[in-house]
C-alpha cells in the first residue's frame, strides 16, 4: 500500500493555501439519504422541477425522477443499456454521461439537446470497467445552473471482477454514496444560482454543504468496514475531505474504477466531478464526521458517523486491483498542448480560444493513442485553479510538472485538478466510436465561460 505524505498538488501549486477554519452551527439532522437504484435493461429518467426543504429554508430545484439529484443507476460492463430521458422542465436540457465510453451522439454534450417537453432515448453498450461515474447537463452556457439546481446523478458500473472483490458492495448498507455539494444560501435559506462576475472567475463558492443533498444528515452504523463512494458533486470548489480525527483511510479507487495500489491517506483533495471510493474501518463506539473544506472557502462538518456498540463485519483492504494502464510511446504517439489561460473577468480559453459551437478544434483518428499536456498558465491579478475533463475515454497520468503522479493520480482518471502553473501530462486512447467529444474546464462557471473545446473522432 502506498502512503502519501505531502499532498502533492498543493505542495507545488504557485498559490498559497487558503483553508478556511470554523464550521456551521448545528441544526435538527436527517439520517443521510441515499437515492434510489435504478436498474435493468429500460431505464427513465425524468428532469423536473421542484424544490428542497433544508431546516433553514424551502429553495427551488431540479432533479432526476425526484425534487433533487438523481437515482444512481447501476449497470454492468456488457449490458444494453436503452434510457429514455424525459424532459419535462420549462427550457432546454442535455443529460451527459460523465466518464462513460459512449458513441458521440449518445454523449449528451451539448449538441445533444433535450428540448422542453420533449424526450430522448441513447441507447449504447457499456463497454468499460467497474467504476463510480455520474450523469449532469450539459447545456452550453447553462451547465452551471442547471446543476447548481440539483440536476446530477451518480451511473454506477459494475463487472464481474469487483463483484467478486472482498469489500463492501451493498448499497446504502456498507457502500454509501457520498456526493458533496456546496450551495450559497440567501437569507431566507434559500439557495438560487445568480453568480456575480467575481463568482464566475473564482467560483460559486456556498456557505453549507449538501451531502446527498440533506444539510449536515447522520449515520448510525456498526462497528465494521464500509466503503464510501466520494463525489465532488460542486459547480466549481475545491474540497479536502477528511474525517474529523484525522484518521487514515484506504482509498481504493479514482473517477475511472480500481487503482493499480490501494493507498493510505487521511484526506481528499477533490475538484468538481472527481470521485474516490474509500474504506474505512469503524472499530470504537461514538461519533465522528465527515468534515469537508472549501479551498479559498470555509470549513464544514458535512456529515455525522454515529458508531453503535453492534459488531458489523470487517473486510481487508486489498493491497492491489487489476489495471491496466494507457499504453504510450513518447516518440510516436501524437502530442497536443492544452493551454488554459484566465484572461480577466469571465475571459476562459483553452490555447487562446474560447468555445464555439460551430468550430471543430482538432480531429484525430479512432485506434490512437495520444498524449496530451495541459497546462495552467493564467496567473493574472489572481491565481486560478482549473481542472480538465475529457468526454469519451478514462486516461492515464503521465507525469504531474514533470514528475511521476501522486498515488491517488495513478489509475483511471477522467477528471484532473489543475492549479496555476502547473503542468500535467495525460495519455488517451481513443477507440470504438466516432464523433464529436468535448474536453473541458470542469469548474462549471468556467465551461459555461468558454473554457471548453471539442474535437472530432474519425
Ligand atoms: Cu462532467 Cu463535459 O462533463
Ligand atoms: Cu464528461
Ligand atoms: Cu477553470
Amino acid at each position: 500500500m502506498k502512503k502519501i505524505a505531502v499532498l502533492l498538488y498543493f505542495s507545488m501549486a504557485a498559490s498559497v493555501v487558503l483553508w478556511g477554519a470554523g464550521s456551521q452551527g448545528g441544526a435538527e439532522s436527517s439520517v443521510l439519504p441515499v437515492p434510489p437504484l435504478l436498474e435493468g435493461e429500460k431505464l427513465r429518467l425524468v428532469m423536473q422541477e421542484g424544490t428542497l426543504t433544508l431546516p433553514m429554508g424551502t429553495s427551488k430545484t431540479m432533479g432526476f425522477n425526484g425534487d433533487y439529484l438523481g437515482p444512481t443507476i447501476r449497470v454492468s460492463n456488457g449490458d444494453q443499456v436503452d434510457i429514455e430521458v424525459q424532459n419535462t422542465l420549462k427550457e432546454d436540457s442535455t443529460v451527459h454521461w460523465h466518464g462513460l465510453h459512449v458513441p458521440a451522439e449518445y454523449d449528451g454534450g451539448p449538441h445533444q439537446i433535450v428540448e422542453a417537453g420533449s424526450t430522448w432515448n441513447p441507447k449504447f453498450t457499456i463497454d468499460q470497467k467497474a467504476a463510480t461515474l455520474w450523469y449532469h447537463p450539459h447545456l452550453l452556457g447553462k451547465t452551471a445552473e442547471h446543476v447548481y439546481n440539483g440536476m446530477a446523478g451518480l451511473f454506477y458500473i459494475e463487472d464481474d471482477y469487483s463483484k467478486s472483490l472482498p469489500i463492501p458492495q451493498e448499497y446504502g448498507i456498507d457502500d454509501f454514496p457520498l456526493v458533496l455539494q456546496d450551495r450559497r444560501l440567501d437569507k431566507n435559506g434559500e439557495f438560487a444560482y445568480n453568480p456575480g462576475g467575481r463568482d464566475i472567475m473564482a467560483g460559486y463558492t456556498g456557505n453549507i454543504i449538501l451531502v446527498n443533498g440533506a444539510y449536515e444528515p447522520y449515520l448510525d452504523l456498526k462497528k465494521g468496514t464500509y466503503r464510501f463512494r466520494v463525489i465532488n458533486g460542486s459547480n466549481s470548489s475545491i474540497f479536502r475531505v477528511r474525517f474529523s480525527d484525522e484518521r487514515n483511510f484506504t482509498v481504493i479507487a479514482s473517477d475511472g474504477g480500481f487503482l493499480p495500489e490501494s493507498a493510505e491517506a487521511s484526506e481528499l483533495i477533490m475538484s468538481p466531478g472527481e470521485r474516490y471510493e474509500i474504506l474505512v474501518d469503524f472499530t470504537t463506539q461514538g461519533t465522528l464526521s465527515l468534515v469537508t473544506d472549501i479551498y479559498g472557502g470555509d470549513s464544514f462538518k458535512s456529515l455525522d458517523f454515529n458508531i453503535l456498540k453492534e459488531e458489523g463485519t470487517y473486510y481487508p483492504h486489498p493491497e492491489s486491483f487489476e489495471y491496466t494502464p494507457v499504453v504510450y510511446d513518447e516518440s510516436v504517439n501524437i502530442k497536443r498542448n492544452f493551454r488554459m489561460e484566465t484572461r480577466g473577468m469571465g475571459g476562459f480559453t483553452i490555447n487562446g480560444k474560447s468555445m464555439d459551437m460551430n468550430r471543430i478544434d482538432f480531429t484525430l483518428d479512432k485506434n490512437n493513442t495520444e498524449i496530451w499536456t495541459i497546462e495552467n498558465v493564467g496567473m493574472g491579478m489572481m491565481n486560478i485553479p482549473h481542472s480538465f475533463h475529457v468526454h469519451d475515454v478514462q486516461f492515464s497520468v503521465i507525469s504531474v510538472n514533470g514528475r511521476e503522479p501522486d498515488p491517488l493520480y495513478s489509475g483511471p482518471k477522467d477528471t484532473v485538478l489543475v492549479m496555476p502553473g502547473d503542468k500535467i501530462k495525460i495519455a488517451l486512447r481513443f477507440e470504438d466510436y466516432t464523433g464529436i467529444y468535448m474536453y473541458h474546464c470542469h469548474f462549471l462557471e468556467h465551461e459555461d465561460s468558454g473554457m471548453m473545446g471539442q474535437f472530432l473522432i474519425e
